[in-house]
């Protein structure tokens, strides 16, 4: 036998497994979001349903037997369940009559500037993208118009949101398209209505990449137009008319899309996993950053945030080393670290392995204490970061 006959042919084995791997995620799509593999949002209980409207069930409950606002679903044992939908349609009734306004729909007024928040840190698997899913996710839920943008990619948030990079998105449609230096496209053109109202998505997926390598040509280019730094800004302002908060899920890498995200952003997450190789690599991530920071401000890009915090992820209280590390990050970052962790739970990365966030899946799938501890943990943090959005604005 030649050697030729025995050697295997990397191309080949790897062309070979990508297909294999994108049909089989594609049938696993299929059998968790039947019938037609699109995902839709579950209903929400009575209690559920006043909460995220910050009414009482009973208020609620007179809604709907005086016929008001939309009927929810009535199950055996007169159980009530809203609809995404639902919710927001109460929301605009509720706010015709709200004592204050902006009581129901807590976005922007008059003067009030987009928010856009990143979610960063390149130390991979720090749990940017379940937080970016969770806070934009929860601010949609609350009220606020939403766009959440993919800039990583591996498409994970894309992916969370029933969008498969390699079936959905094969004539591009990322933000690839809205910042490329050739032929940019209104970002109207790449934003996409999701099955959450409130909420839109701007997928990723490869061909993010492409930003990374077209950038150097065009700076030895001396291309005409904005800068790398600014394109993401430039884009943004086109939709922002129609947008609260807008939220960057950002890649574990500090290249020109991560530059980018930073110069657009007005408020900054940082996520940290207290471990201490992980706090490590965060130190390395600071300075290379201020280094690049430096130049960018040098060229005229502007820095200037509402608030830039560190979240705590993955947290857990019961262990010795996380503790003394959130410590040491406290007692040097001070009220720049977030007061609220989020913990590291089995019903997060639960959801997470069928696609979706907690908030998506009701309590009836998991042991009720693990549940509720889960989402208080989220909503705790996420109400933080609703805060820091409020005091943006100018709102006590
Ligand atoms: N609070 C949590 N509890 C349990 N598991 C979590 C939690 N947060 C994140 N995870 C899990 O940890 C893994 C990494 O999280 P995630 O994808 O959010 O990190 P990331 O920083 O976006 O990663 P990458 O750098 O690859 O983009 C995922 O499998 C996720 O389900
Ligand atoms: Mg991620």
């Amino acid at each position: 036998m030649s050697r030729a006959d025995t050697q295997e042919d990397l191309n080949a084995v790897i062309r070979q497994h990508s297909e294999l791997l994108a049909a089989q995620l594609h049938s696993q799509r299929e059998s968790l979001f039947p019938p037609d593999a699109s995902k839709s949002m579950r209903k929400f209980t009575s209690g559920e349903a006043a909460a995220l409207l910050g009414v009482n069930d009973s208020y609620l409950r007179k809604l709907h037997l005086d016929g008001k606002g939309p009927s929810p679903e009535v199950s055996s044992g007169n159980r009530r369940h809203y609809s995404a939908e639902d919710i927001q349609n109460l929301r605009v009734l509720l706010e015709k009559t709200a004592r204050k306004p902006g009581d129901y729909l807590p976005g922007r007024r008059a003067g009030d500037h987009l928010q856009i928040i990143g979610v960063m840190n390149f130390k991979g698997g720090s749990g940017k993208t379940t937080s970016a899913a969770h806070l934009a996710q929860r601010l949609a839920l609350t009220g606020y118009r939403v766009l959440a943008i993919d800039l990583d990619p591996q498409a994970s948030l894309t992916a969370l949101h029933g969008v498969q990079p390699e079936f959905d998105l094969l004539d591009g449609g990322t933000l690839y398209d809205a910042i490329r230096y050739e032929d940019p496209v209104p970002i109207s053109s790449v934003i996409r209505k999701t099955y959450i109202p409130n909420f839109d998505l701007i997928p990723g997926n490869l061909e993010l990449m492409e930003f990374e390598h077209d950038t150097p040509r065009a700076l030895v280019d001396k291309r005409e137009g904005p800068l790398f730094f600014a394109r993401i800004s430039r884009a943004l302002g086109e939709a922002q008319g129609r947008y609260d908060v807008v939220v960057l899920d950002c890649p574990p890498q500090l290249g020109f899309l991560t530059l980018g995200a930073l110069c657009a952003a007005t408020g900054l997450i940082i996520t940290a996993h207290p471990q201490m190789l992980d706090v490590m690599s965060m130190c390395q991530f600071l300075l290379m950053t201020s280094d690049l920071l430096k130049v960018v401000r040098d060229a005229g890009g502007s820095l200037d945030y509402d608030f830039i915090r560190y979240l705590v992820t993955r947290y857990e209280p019961s262990d010795g080393p996380q503790t003394k590390i959130t410590g040491f990050m406290r007692s040097m970052f001070q009220d720049r670290v977030l007061t609220h962790p989020m913990l590291k739970s089995t019903a997060i990365a639960d959801a997470g392995l069928s696609k979706q966030t907690l908030y998506e899946m009701g309590r009836e799938f998991f042991t009720r204490s693990t549940y509720d501890r889960a989402v208080e943990s989220l909503d705790a943090v996420n109400g933080e970061i609703e805060g820091l959005i409020k005091q943006a604005w100018g709102r006590t």
